[in-house]
């Protein structure tokens, strides 16, 4: 079952601390319909988490935010005005910066470099490495990010601290919108927790925070906001109070039709433990991969 909650559940969209709105918005590449009648309110202080399975398009709406691709039908309005970016670096200019799980960095270059990337301080002739350094350092300690040694090749460290170096940058230039594509997709459970952490501090400073993931529970520990994209189309769109953790899981499970993959494998009884096939001299050989099925515990 999927449930569409009614956007005036929770004020109209575009209301006054509304960062972006998308209204019935679509994306077709050639006759594939990627998106169709996408509404989406993005408001400051609150994380908007958008869920949905491979190919749901999610990826489509972030690079239609991000500037990388214009919609083919509907409305954008990013503060009250209505916008179809032609570029990234105007996304940015308005204040929407998106973190790209692997893009989101040089793993060559420094910590400092990858701060100021194309947005280097110059002084005469060159670039004023000193006040960089002191300004990355800065900024990566008011969000408690301790990194000893700012001059090291920022593929040296971990994928959790890179990822906070990418939302400590982007917040220094300015952003009030924040997108994270998957950023805990790679991560162990340790990391997983620092970059949450650090979603949830970019929520409390007042930044709009949409974030992309698979993960329901990652969702859940910071979420004000959910929606889950199936095929193009917005199949559930809640608030908080409005869900619990295992209805949001049940919902990106897929819900009905999980029941019915769990009725096909029926057939399958967990009592029943498939081992590899163990050739005995004589016997005739198996087609390759072939199991065995026994009934029971093989030890017993
Ligand atoms: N450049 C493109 N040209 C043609 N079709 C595309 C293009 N980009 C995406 N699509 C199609 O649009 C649909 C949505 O893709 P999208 O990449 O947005 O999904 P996704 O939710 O990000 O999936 P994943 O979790 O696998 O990253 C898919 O059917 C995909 O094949
Ligand atoms: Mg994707």
């Amino acid at each position: 079952m999927s449930t569409a909650v009614e956007t005036e559940a929770h004020g109209s969209p575009g209301a006054a601390d509304s960062l972006l709105v998308m209204e019935d918005v679509g994306k077709s590449y050639g006759n594939v319909d990627a998106l169709r009648g996408v509404s989406m309110d993005v408001r400051g202080g609150e994380v908007t988490c958008v869920l949905g399975d491979n190919g749901a398009g999610k990826s489509t709406l972030i690079k239609i935010i991000a500037g990388l691709h214009a919609h083919t039908s509907g409305t954008m309005r990013v503060e009250g005005k209505e916008t179809v970016f032609s570029s990234p670096r105007e996304a940015q200019g308005r204040g929407i910066a998106t973190v790209y799980q692997d893009l989101a960095l040089a793993p060559l270059m420094s910590v400092w470099r990858n701060f100021f990337l194309g947005n280097e301080m110059r002084s005469g002739f060159g670039m004023n490495i000193a006040e960089m350094k002191r300004i990355a350092g800065e900024e990566l300690q008011k969000m408690g990010i301790v990194i000893p040694d700012l001059d090291r090749p920022v593929g040296a460290l971990s994928g959790g601290q890179r990822q906070c170096i990418a939302i400590a940058r982007a917040i220094y230039f300015g952003a009030k919108v924040v997108i994270l594509d998957e950023p805990t997709a790679a991560l162990g459970v340790k990391q997983s927790g620092v970059v949450l952490k650090y979603i949830s501090k970019m929520r409390d400073s007042g930044l709009g925070v949409v974030f992309i993931t698979h993960n329901p529970h990652h969702a859940y520990l910071v979420g004000n906001h959910f929606i889950i994209l199936k095929l193009g189309r917005v199949v559930l769109d809640a608030h908080r109070n409005e869900l619990t953790l295992d209805q949001l899981t049940a919902e990106m499970a897929g819900g009905q039709e999980l029941a019915e993959l769990s009725h096909e494998l029926g057939d399958l009884h967990p009592e029943r433990v498939v081992e590899p096939h163990t050739v005995q001299p004589g016997d005739v050989a198996p087609p390759t991969g072939a199991m065995r099925i026994v009934q029971g515990n093989p030890d017993n």
